[in-house]
């Protein structure tokens, strides 16, 4: 293990709001996340791998990356061996079933069809409620499913619910929230936890400032 502490980031939206925070915490200061560029090195001798959302947890797990940023749905998805220290306020949405409009969905003597991004969080929620599914996954664009007929319904985030509005969906059932989650790989927790946690406690200071900051805002 080298001197150089790293740091995965996912490429998307909790990228992009992962590294405005950073750099208020003075971090991350020569990342754009608009370059084409995978690997960079701030003032700090961190450095950044830019990879993709499911990809972040899995350079953490085998410890490339000491620590990553990632939402939490990615986490439970990949039933993942990292420590979660920190949640990040930040990247929040919600796990919901949604189809068409007045759906029944639970049915104790079919088989229902649901396609997601992700199986096993379907398959876990549908298990405790001991119905049938068969799992159609996606890649992407999954609200397609069951307007072609692919899927009776869809397991899937919602932010703004403008995806499901603009394609005729709509919520049937609401699972559980998501945020982006500070990981850390087990090892470097162990032999690197004071300069991740001297970062943990930069983040919450920002994050408290900011949250004073909302609160002065709504006061006025
Ligand atoms: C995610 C998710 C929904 C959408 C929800 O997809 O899978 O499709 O965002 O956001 P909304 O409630 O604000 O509309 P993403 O944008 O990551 O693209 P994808 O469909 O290609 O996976």
């Amino acid at each position: 293990m080298t001197d150089t502490l790293t740091i995965a980031l996912p490429k998307g939206r909790i990228g992009e709001s992962a590294i405005k925070r950073l750099k208020a915490i003075g971090l991350a200061n020569n990342i754009s996340p608009k370059s084409r560029k995978l690997v960079f090195t701030d003032n700090e001798n961190i450095r950044y791998l830019m990879v993709k959302g499911v990809d972040v947890v899995t350079y953490v797990e085998n410890g490339v990356a000491d620590v990553g940023i990632v939402g939490s749905d990615t986490i439970l998805e990949q039933a993942s061996d990292v420590y979660e220290i920190m949640d990040l306020g930040f990247g929040k949405c919600k796990f919901s079933i949604a189809g068409m409009k007045d759906k029944e969905l639970y049915k104790s003597d079919e088989v229902i069809k649901i396609a997601t991004k992700y199986p096993n969080i379907a398959k876990a929620h549908f298990k405790k409620k001991q119905q049938k599914i068969e799992i159609i996954k996606i890649n992407g664009s999954v609200e397609l499913a069951p307007l072609v007929g692919l899927s009776d319904a869809i397991v899937d985030i919602v932010e703004t619910g403008s995806t499901l509005k603009a394609n005729g969906l709509s919520i049937i059932e609401d699972m559980f929230d998501v945020s982006a989650k500070l990981i850390v790989n087990h090892t470097s927790y162990r032999f690197r936890q004071k300069k991740i946690l001297e970062i943990a406690e930069r983040m919450n200071k920002f994050m408290e400032s900011e949250n004073n900051d909302q609160d002065t805002e709504q006061q006025r």
